[in-house]
């Protein structure tokens, strides 16, 4: 089965393309690295004749407000539109736990608008909120740092988050493709559920970055306030078989 990867060539999309072909279906990577650009419609329409799915794990170049709202809905326009056209029967979307909880946040503000897109169209799908990756922690800590320079701390929220690995994450993606669509929301997550600050003072220490790590509940997520309920998923989640040592003696070595 031909099932175009928008996105294909991210760190999710190239392990995803990756199951696809081992699973023996074939998969097409498709971002503006590969000539297929979801804002200017370059080569959509080619890359999609033929495809009876497609998964979206593209992710805006800039993470500004405005830009970022712009992306989602520019690139969810044009994409479902040309799934239209060429009659897809599957759109697969990856999205973030509790972005409906996060709307003081200009990103999570683009995510909403792209799953509205999404239920707005006729085309059959499945959105699948993830928590966040494993591999975002180091993304994750920069947001805290404090003071010029980044030398005098992090401070991050003590609320909780059940981070999730890559792979894990690529793995549900193709179950998703491969599946009928749900025309709803589905949540995978990782095995652990942990404090914020706590998980990323362990990254660092792990990272040898001796950087104090200050708990603080009232500490904005990317600009949006979180309680313990924020960043975690309901209790039908799929749960990853990754925790934290086990991603990072991967990645280590
Ligand atoms: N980070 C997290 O913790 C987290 C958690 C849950 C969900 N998510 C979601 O996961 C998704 C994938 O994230 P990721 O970290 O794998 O992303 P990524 O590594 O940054 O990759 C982004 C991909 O989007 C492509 N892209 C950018 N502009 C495009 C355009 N105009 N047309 C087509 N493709 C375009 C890029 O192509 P080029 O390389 O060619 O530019 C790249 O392949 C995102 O939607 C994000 O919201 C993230």
């Amino acid at each position: 089965m031909k099932i175009v990867v928008i996105g294909g060539t991210g760190l999710i999309g190239s392990k995803l393309v990756a199951r696809l072909w081992e699973r023996g279906h074939e998969p097409v990577p498709a971002s503006p690295g590969t000539g297929v650009n979801t804002i200017t419609g370059e080569g959509l329409n080619a890359a999609l004749a033929g495809a009876q799915v497609v998964v979206d794990v593209a992710n805006s170049p800039s993470f500004e407000d405005q830009a970022v709202l712009d992306f989602f809905q520019a690139s969810g326009r044009n994409l479902l539109a040309a799934e239209q056209k060429a009659g897809v029967r599957h759109h697969v979307a990856l999205s973030v736990v509790g972005t409906e909880r996060l709307q003081q946040s200009g990103y999570f503000r683009g995510k909403l608008a792209q799953e509205q897109l999404i239920k707005a169209s006729p085309i059959p799908y499945t959105i699948v909120h993830a928590t966040q990756f494993f591999e975002f922690l180091g993304g994750i800590a920069q947001s805290g740092a404090q003071g010029q320079g980044q030398g005098q701390g992090v401070r991050l929220s003590s609320a909780y988050i059940q981070p999730i690995a890559s792979d894990d994450v690529a793995e549900a993606m193709a179950d998703a493709a491969l599946a009928e669509p749900v025309n709803g929301t589905v949540e995978i997550a990782g095995p652990e559920r942990v404090r914020m600050a706590d998980l990323v003072a362990r990254y660092l220490k792990a990272t040898g970055d001796d950087r104090p790590v200050q708990a603080d509940p009232g500490a904005l997520y990317f600009g949006t306030p979180l309680n313990d309920r924020s960043l975690v998923p309901g209790e039908n989640a799929r749960l990853g078989a990754i925790g934290f040592e086990e991603w990072f003696a991967r990645r280590a070595s």
